[in-house]
């Protein structure tokens, strides 16, 4: 029975010396170069070429390197039976929470504009107090900002497909309460899990209906975003700005109108990074449950796409 490593953007390294620091005997295949197909039955996988799962016939888990799971998904070919795993790590939800508190406050606080400005101008600024921040998708990530966020005493509503009941959060879902969270939506975070519903959902429609001067984080994935829609609601002045840390295509080309756009603060997907160290343990514990039958922790649902 062996591991596979598969992963064409995040370095394989990190990942190997980490595995093998906790588990010294591991049967280790790195992909492209693998010995033995039949063998492999746990991959741990960062958007791996499409279609390669089916050449793994006793293939039974696919986990993924990070929170994320669309890289997964969006393969049309995984067979049915594997079942998809995520990771769920503290660190990542506090570095979230900490990459989305310092966008909010460079933007409250106009740090990059007295700086490009080149202008001795001091400026009004809002309090946290003063804010209201909306989040859309109150899973793991969600609910770690809205807490820090909470905990600087700005105020926090939350959206999701679901009820949901979190501390210290007004909490809307649905369709029918989408109009209510945005329309007091001072900043808006999405946080959502990419699937065939949420593609696209920042669009021109749902910008208008956040207030005037509205200000857009997306730190969860490119594709929510409807690219020509933002800089249109930024151009008219109908939103303040965005910060944007994912893109449809990344890294985001050099020629991309959004460089140019004062308005837009741009990211290279650094919200919150997945450190192999920290969930190689939770990763191994998944391949020794599989190895003696248990229950997998942290599987994701492939109906629900997350
Ligand atoms: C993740 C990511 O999903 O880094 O972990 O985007």
């Amino acid at each position: 029975m062996s591991f596979l490593i598969v992963s064409s953007q995040r370095a394989p390294k990190a990942w190997v010396e980490a595995l093998k620091a906790e588990a010294p005997d591991l049967e280790l295949e790195i992909y492209p170069e693998v010995k033995d197909p039949e063998k492999v039955e746990f991959a741990l996988s960062w958007k791996h070429p499409h279609g390669i799962y089916k050449n793994y016939p006793n293939l039974k888990v696919i986990a993924s390197m990070g929170a994320g799971i669309d890289h997964i998904i969006e393969d049309p070919v995984i067979p049915e039976h594997i079942k998809i795993t995520r990771v769920i790590d503290e660190q990542l939800t506090k570095d979230m929470g900490v990459f989305v508190l310092s966008l909010i406050l460079e933007h409250l606080r106009n740090l990059s504009v007295h700086h490009c400005s080149k202008v001795w101008k001091p400026q009004q600024y809002l309090r946290p107090e003063e804010v209201q921040v909306g989040i859309m998708g109150m899973g793991v990530l969600g609910v770690g900002v809205a807490e820090t966020l909470i905990r600087n005493k700005f105020n926090v509503t939350g959206w999701s497909r679901s009820k949901k009941e979190i501390l210290g959060v007004t909490t809307f879902h649905g369709d029918d309460q989408l109009q209510d969270f945005l329309e007091e939506s001072n900043v808006l975070v999405c946080l959502l899990p990419l699937t065939s519903e949420t593609e696209n959902i920042l669009n021109k429609d749902l910008f208008k209906r956040l207030p005037e001067g509205a200000y857009v984080i997306n730190v969860a994935r490119g594709p929510h975003l409807v690219e020509e829609d933002l800089l249109e609601m930024i151009e008219k002045g109908h939103l303040s700005g965005a910060a944007l840390d994912v893109f449809r295509k990344e890294p985001l080309p050099e020629d991309h109108p959004f460089w140019k756009n004062e308005k837009i603060r741009i990211t290279p997907h650094i919200a919150s990074v997945t450190h192999p160290k920290t969930v190689v343990p939770q990763i191994l514990d998944n391949f020794r449950r599989m190895q003696e039958g248990k229950e997998l922790e942290n599987v994701v649902s492939r109906e629900k796409e997350y």
